[in-house]
């Protein structure tokens, strides 16, 4: 094997946490990739990690069907943590027990430290404290060769080690912020025990994307597909300064994107960034390729294949392009793809899972490595003003996934003026930035209402804004009934083809933060 590289793995058997994992780890300064249990030997050598961590997940060691760990990742000799169901199938290897419940320990347990682990080391860590459990399994035999190390509330086995193989186990989960010292104990594993370097800094990544695309392109020029939205405007800020006047920037109106929004994208990314920037009117093939799709995933497969076929057609008029951009970032690489077999596919992100199996273009995709946060942190470091970074994420496939049911131009300049008028009440109150994201929702079904001794037959839309840090998870934002209720009051006075609002309050999960 090569010198290995101040990175770790995390193997992935389905757990809701695995991602939760990467992003702690790289938040240590490391950095960490999610990889799929049957990684074959030969990537395992490629990627040569200084650690790996197992994920949790829904298996049981016992079943015959259960997610295995081949050997050569036992016999590499790098350190392994571990978490949950990894921490079972550690067991399985060595020969302890693990026994099965129909009972599942879920929530807050306390943890109790018996022996000495470099695990626990060095860091604050008292004897006793809270920990996140979420398992029905647990281990009631240690394995050969391991010493027990710890024990919860119902568990007499809940961490064990081999400090001498490297090799630990805990049943709890040290990457949700409900555990007391989770964060030292995956900082123990991979600085004192792995032994990375935090070099996975905001500078550093900078650093590395600029030099991957100046490898990847060198001389040749780059078509970037802009959205306005924070991911593609810190791509052409960084391809910018990567290759500078190589960079083109193309902008699609799909017709599907927010009141006004083609006008202050054009705005914005050429006084902020002065970047060259053309703007293609698509609306009406976007409409008619759209025509009568009810399918969510259909949608979001039709709109990625004709984004591609334009960008073609229009690029092939400026002569000599060769690489086309995009804002892709690591969760629409995971949710589209699923690392582990056992973990569903979410949802096809467009600029990912809708891409046609052949066009005619290199793909670029410089911050595809990268979490929401992480690309936010180089955006400022890039000195992109706030009111671009601060944006709240809206979809690739735009108003299509939030109009229920079938597309119509009526529908979409009814979501547009919603969708406005929501935006426009939560910045008057001063929300907007305590809001990660706020949305409204065509919904296909009319209601009665009464205006002005008139009754009222019409539309009912939604509105939903949500508090999230990495929008894999998220809690609805409890904007206060006097500013939900101007909202409403606003909607139906002022769009007449609403007659009812109605808003959201659906945590992810088990509801994803669209609609579709
Ligand atoms: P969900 O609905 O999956 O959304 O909870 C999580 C975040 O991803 C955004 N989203 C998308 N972004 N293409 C994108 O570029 C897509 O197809 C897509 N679908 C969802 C969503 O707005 C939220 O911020």
């Amino acid at each position: 094997m090569n010198k290995a590289s101040d990175n770790i793995i995390i193997i992935d058997f389905g757990s809701q946490y695995t991602q939760l994992i990467a992003r702690r780890i790289r938040e240590i300064g490391v950095f960490s990739m999610i990889e799929p249990n049957n990684l074959s030997l030969a990537k395992l050598r490629e990627i040569n990690p200084k650690g790996i961590i197992l994920s949790g997940g829904p298996e049981s060691v016992n079943q015959t069907s259960k997610l295995k760990l081949p050997n050569y990742f036992f016999d590499a000799g790098i350190p392994i943590l571990g978490i949950c169901y990894g921490m079972q199938l550690i067991a399985d290897k060595f020969g302890g027990k693990i026994t099965s419940s129909k009972q599942k320990e879920f929530g807050l347990s306390y943890f109790s430290r018996i022996n000495k682990s470099k695990l626990f080391e060095g860091n604050k860590t008292s004897k006793k404290f809270k920990v996140w459990m979420s398992h029905s399994d647990r281990v009631t035999r240690s394995p050969k060769g391991f010493q027990i190390i710890g024990n919860s509330t119902n568990s007499s086995i809940s961490a064990f080690s081999n400090e001498k193989l490297k090799i630990y186990g805990l049943q709890f989960h040290p990457e949700v912020t409900h555990t007391t010292y989770g964060k030292d104990i995956l900082k123990n594993f991979c600085k004192k025990i792995c032994k990375c370097k935090s070099i996975w800094t905001t500078k550093n990544k900078i650093n590395e994307i600029i030099h991957y695309v100046q490898d990847t392109v060198k001389n040749e020029r780059v078509l970037l597909a802009l959205s306005g939205g924070v991911d593609s405007t810190v791509v052409a800020a960084l391809l910018k300064k990567a290759i500078g006047k190589n960079l083109y920037c193309m902008f699609i109106d799909t017709g599907l994107l927010r009141k006004n929004e083609v006008h202050d994208v054009e705005n914005n990314i050429k006084k902020n960034l002065k970047i060259n920037l053309i703007t293609i009117n698509a609306q009406k093939i976007f409409l008619s390729k759209l025509k009568g799709i009810i399918d969510p995933e259909r949608k979001r497969k039709i709109i990625g294949e004709t984004f591609i076929r334009i960008f073609e057609k229009e690029s092939k008029k400026m002569k000599g392009i060769k690489f086309l951009a995009q804002g892709t970032i690591y969760p629409d690489v995971i949710e589209s793809s699923a690392s582990s077999s056992k973990s569903d596919v979410i949802k096809s992100h467009h600029n990912v899972g809708g891409l046609p199996k052949k066009f005619n273009f290199f793909l670029i995709e410089p911050i595809r490595k990268l979490f929401k946060d992480e690309v936010r942190k180089i955006g400022m470091e890039l000195l992109i003003p706030h009111e671009l970074i601060g944006r709240h994420p809206f979809p690739g496939p735009g108003l299509a996934v939030r109009i229920i049911g079938t597309i119509t131009k009526e529908k979409i300049s009814i979501l547009q003026d919603v969708d406005n008028i929501f935006i426009e009440e939560i910045n008057k109150a001063n929300l907007y930035n305590t809001i990660s994201q706020a949305l409204s929702v065509f919904l296909p079904i009319k209601s009665v209402g009464v205006m002005g001794d008139q009754r009222k037959y019409n539309y009912v839309v939604a509105i939903r804004a949500v508090k999230t840090v990495d929008f894999m998870t998220a809690n609805i934002s409890e904007i206060p009934y006097s500013v939900l209720s101007k909202v409403s009051t606003r909607i139906v006075n002022e769009v007449p083809k609403v007659a009812r609002v109605v808003y959201d309050i659906t945590s992810k999960p088990p509801g994803t933060i669209e609609w579709e």
